[in-house]
């Protein structure tokens, strides 16, 4: 199984994109709802429950973990991967700094993301250790993730408070805008509309799963070790606020979950 954790339902995002590129293996998905948010959290706690979260799914059968939050990604992949060394972790950072490196011409990077996230610095260290002359400019939205599970993806709402977020990014004059949370792909439309359709938006989700599907192709051994089956297993720590909404937004369709807290 193809293991994949969140702080809740936002990695569905994730999920619609791996179900996209490798859509024969079978996944278990852990989102932490009884502890979220993870973006406002700090890198302690975050680290120790994406630790337990790890754990849990190895345990379940996973061979392969996707950290899916981007905060957990940014405050405890490194810490994941020194102790779990036996088996790959994908964090979604790496593989959008590199598209969004591809895709700049001026060399102006906006990231987006949630508090934890932007304050971590996690992705601007990492895009400047793969390139020092870019100009990075980042931007913590808050507000972004409640928008997005109350369902307001195009509301006017919304596209006045993307307008407040985003125009520092817009004045610094950026190409290409990494989107650097689980829910803001939801948002895509309205970030466009807001920062203009010539900029670049970077969807970490997509770049993750070509990446993954890359990994495989390249590790037969490992591939032939994932079920492929259809009966996906969804998991959350509590009952998950506007699940039908997101699973509906996300994967086209309801899915059956589970409800139990592990720790
Ligand atoms: N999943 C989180 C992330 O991508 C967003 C929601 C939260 O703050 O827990 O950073």
């Amino acid at each position: 199984m193809i293991g994949i954790f969140d702080s809740g339902v936002g990695g569905l995002t994730i999920v619609k994109e791996i179900f996209k590129y490798l859509p024969e293996y079978q996944i278990i998905y852990f989102g932490d709802t009884a502890r979220l948010p993870y973006g406002t959290k700090g890198a302690k706690f975050v680290r120790k429950y994406s630790a337990k979260i790890t754990d849990w799914l190895l345990k379940k059968g996973a061979k392969i973990i996707i950290v899916a939050c981007h905060t957990s990604s940014s405050w405890a992949a490194d810490s994941l991967k020194k102790q779990f060394k036996e088996i790959p972790i994908f964090e979604i950072i790496t593989p959008a700094n590199k598209k969004a490196l591809n895709s700049t011409k001026n060399k102006k990077i906006g990231i987006i993301g949630t508090t934890g996230t932007i304050r971590s610095e996690v992705y601007k260290n990492k895009l400047l250790n793969l390139d020092p002359s870019l100009k990075i400019y980042s931007k913590a939205c808050p507000l972004f993730v409640p928008l997005v599970e109350e369902g307001w993806l195009n509301r006017k709402e919304t596209k006045e408070i993307a307008k407040i977020y985003l125009k520092p990014l817009k004045n610094k004059g950026i190409d290409t805008l990494i989107l650097a949370c689980t829910h803001y792909p939801l948002l895509k439309n309205t970030i466009k509309r807001v920062i203009g359709e010539k900029i670049r938006i970077i969807n970490p989700a997509e770049d993750l799963a070509k990446n993954l599907k890359l990994f495989l192709k390249n590790n037969p051994k490992l591939k032939s070790q994932l079920k492929k089956e259809k009966n996906h297993q969804f998991y959350f720590s509590d009952e998950p606020y506007n699940f039908e909404k997101m699973s509906k937004l996300c994967l086209g369709r309801e899915v059956k979950i589970n409800v139990k807290d592990p720790f």
